[in-house]
C-alpha cells in the first residue's frame, strides 16, 4: 500500500471556513476532562506534532485529514454525557469517531474539533438467544458481534468489507447496508433500540426496546444515518437472525450488465428464500483485486466483462447444493452465463467472498481513491460507471503511471441498485475533481437516483443533498439539526 499523506482538508478546500462562534480546546479543557476522565482516556498530541494523532485524523482513503489535538476515548455513556454537556457550553465542536472506516469524510475532523473516539465502549452487554435481541456498546468491532453471535448460534444481520475495523455504533450512524441487506433489509428495520448522548449530554435511550412498540414518533431512526450530527450512538439493540446451517455461492464470469439483470430476475426466482446475495463486479474491479490479492489464483479460467457472486443461506446443505447447482446448470445451458465456479466447502466459500469484499481495498492501494455510491433504478445502475469512465478516458487521465488515474471501475449490491463507483488515483488532483463534479451528481439527478445509497453524506457530499432531495426535505433536515444541537458543535461542515 502506498499511502498518501493527506493534504490538511483544511488547506485543499480553502471555501470551507472554521466557524468562528466554536471555541479553539485549551490547556484548561484538557485539565477539566483529565478531572473526571482516566490517563487512558484522554491522547493530546505534543505541540507542534503534525503525526501523532494522524490516525484519528485522517480517513481510510487518504483524502481528508483533520488536524485535532485532543482525542477524547471514554469508557462509559456517563462520561461521553459528561463530554458533551462541557463541550456544548463551552461551544467546543466534537466529531464523534468509530473505526474510522468511513468512505465520505464523516468520522474525521474538519480544522481542530475534538475527536470523541468511542473504540473503548466495546462490551457487548446482553443476547437474549430466544428473541435474538443482541444489546452492546457502540464501539463493538462488528467482527466481535460476529464472532459473538455465530457462538450463539446466531448471526449479526450485516457484513461489510470493513468488518475487523469498522463499529456496530459507527455502521448504525451511517446506515450501512453491506452484502446481505437482500436478505435481512436495511438497519431502519433491524435496529430495536439506541441509547444515544445528546449534545447538550442527555442521554435519550430506547435500548430496552421490544419489537413492536408503537406508541408515538420512532425518534430513534433519525439517529440512523444521521452520520453523529444530531447525537452520540453509545449503545445498540439489534436484532439477531438465526445461523443458517448451509452456505453457498458461486463466482460467476458473464458478459453484459443486461445479462447481470437477466441473472437476477432468475435468480429471484429459482433460488428464491435461500437467495442471500447477489453482487456483482466489472471487469476493472477484479483487474485492479488480481494484482492486490497477487499470488491469490483467480477463481475462473477467463477475462468476463461481468463477474456476479451469489450466495445462498438456508437450512438443508444438499437442498440448497442442489437448488444452486441446478440454477448454473440452466444459466450455462441458456448461455446467460459463461463460466462458474461454485464452493464445494467453506474454504472455497470464504474464497470467493475474499474476491467480492477485497475490490475496495485493492482500489485504495494505489494511494488513495475517488468513491461514490448511488442508488438507481436497477437498469440505468452500470451506466454512471460507463459515463464517467468514458469522460476521465477522454482526458487522458486512465492509464500507467505518471497518468493519475489507475482505474475507474464498478460494482455492488445489485439486490438493493446501489453501485459503488471507485476512481483509484496515485493522486488527488484538482482536473480530476472538477471532471468528476458536478458531472457525477447531475448524472444522477437526471437518472432520478441518489448520490449516497449507504456510504453517507459526510464532509464530501454536504452541500449537495439537493441533487436528490426537495428543497422542503433539506428545511426539515436542518430544523432537526438545529432542534438537537442549536449550537451546531457535533460533526460540523459535514451533512446539512
Ligand atoms: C462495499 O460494498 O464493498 C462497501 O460498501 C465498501 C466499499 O464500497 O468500499
Ligand atoms: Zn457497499
Amino acid at each position: 500500500m502506498v499511502a498518501i499523506a493527506a493534504q490538511f482538508t483544511a488547506e485543499a478546500y480553502p471555501q470551507v471556513h472554521r466557524n468562528a462562534s466554536f471555541k479553539v480546546p485549551g490547556p484548561e479543557d484538557v485539565k477539566h476532562f483529565r478531572s473526571f476522565l482516566d490517563d487512558d482516556e484522554v491522547l493530546e498530541a505534543p505541540k507542534g506534532d503534525d503525526e501523532a494523532l494522524v490516525s484519528f485524523n485522517q480517513d481510510w482513503m487518504n483524502k481528508y485529514r483533520g488536524q485535532s489535538n485532543l482525542v477524547l476515548l471514554p469508557k462509559s455513556t456517563e462520561k461521553v454525557s459528561k463530554i458533551m454537556k462541557y463541550c456544548n457550553e463551552q461551544k467546543l465542536a466534537v466529531v464523534p469517531q468509530g473505526g474510522n472506516t468511513d468512505l465520505v469524510g464523516a468520522s474525521v475532523p474538519v480544522f481542530d474539533e475534538i475527536i470523541l473516539s468511542l473504540k473503548q465502549m466495546n462490551k457487548i452487554r446482553e443476547f437474549d438467544p430466544v428473541s435474538g435481541a443482541f444489546k452492546c456498546d457502540a464501539g463493538v468491532v462488528m467482527k466481535d458481534a460476529h464472532q459473538f453471535l455465530r457462538d450463539n448460534d446466531h448471526i449479526f444481520p450485516l457484513d461489510l468489507p470493513s468488518r475487523n475495523a469498522c463499529q456496530v455504533g459507527g455502521v448504525v450512524s451511517t446506515n450501512a447496508g453491506g452484502l446481505n441487506l437482500l436478505r435481512y433489509g436495511s438497519l431502519h428495520g433491524n435496529v430495536l433500540g439506541l441509547e444515544v448522548v445528546l449534545p447538550n449530554g442527555e442521554i435519550i435511550s430506547n435500548i430496552d426496546a421490544l419489537r413492536k412498540d408503537n406508541t408515538g414518533y420512532d425518534l430513534k431512526q433519525l439517529f440512523i444515518g444521521a452520520e453523529g450530527t444530531i447525537g452520540v450512538i453509545t449503545g445498540v439493540s439489534i436484532l439477531a437472525a438465526a445461523k443458517p446451517k448451509a452456505f453457498n455461492n458461486v463466482f460467476i464470469g458473464l458478459e453484459s450488465f443486461d445479462v447481470v439483470q437477466t441473472l437476477f430476475v432468475k435468480a429471484k426466482k429459482e433460488l428464491s428464500e435461500i437467495l442471500s446475495a447477489f453482487e456483482f463486479m466489472d471487469k476493472g474491479s477484479i483487474k485492479c483485486t488480481i494484482e492486490y490479492l497477487k499470488d491469490m489464483p483467480f477463481l475462473l479460467k477467463n477475462e468476463h466483462n461481468f463477474y456476479v457472486l451469489i450466495e445462498t443461506s438456508g437450512s438443508n446443505q444438499d437442498h440448497d447444493s442442489e437448488k444452486l447447482n441446478t440454477f448454473i446448470q440452466s444459466a450455462l445451458d441458456e448461455k446467460l452465463i459463461s463460466e462458474a465456479k461454485v464452493s464445494a466447502n467453506m474454504d472455497e466459500y470464504n474464497t470467493i467472498w475474499t474476491w467480492r469484499k477485497s475490490v475496495p481495498p485493492a482500489c485504495n492501494s494505489y494511494g488513495g481513491m475517488y468513491k461514490y455510491d448511488m442508488s438507481l433504478k436497477l437498469k440505468d445502475l452500470y451506466s454512471v460507471s460507463e459515463a464517467v469512465t468514458k469522460r476521465l478516458d477522454a482526458a487522458g487521465l486512465i492509464g500507467d503511471a505518471p497518468k493519475p488515474i489507475v482505474a475507474s471501475v464498478g460494482y455492488g449490491h445489485v439486490g438493493d441498485g446501489n453501485i459503488h463507483l471507485n476512481i483509484a488515483v496515485r493522486e488527488f488532483t484538482k482536473q480530476i475533481e472538477d471532471l468528476l463534479e458536478p458531472f457525477v451528481y447531475e448524472y444522477i439527478q437526471s437518472k432520478k437516483g441518489s448520490i449516497s445509497a449507504e456510504h453517507g453524506v459526510g464532509f464530501h457530499k454536504h452541500g449537495h443533498l439537493h441533487y436528490c432531495r426537495s428543497e422542503i426535505e433539506i428545511r426539515f433536515m436542518k430544523e432537526i439539526k438545529k432542534h438537537y444541537d442549536p449550537n451546531a458543535i457535533l460533526n460540523p461542515y459535514k451533512y446539512v
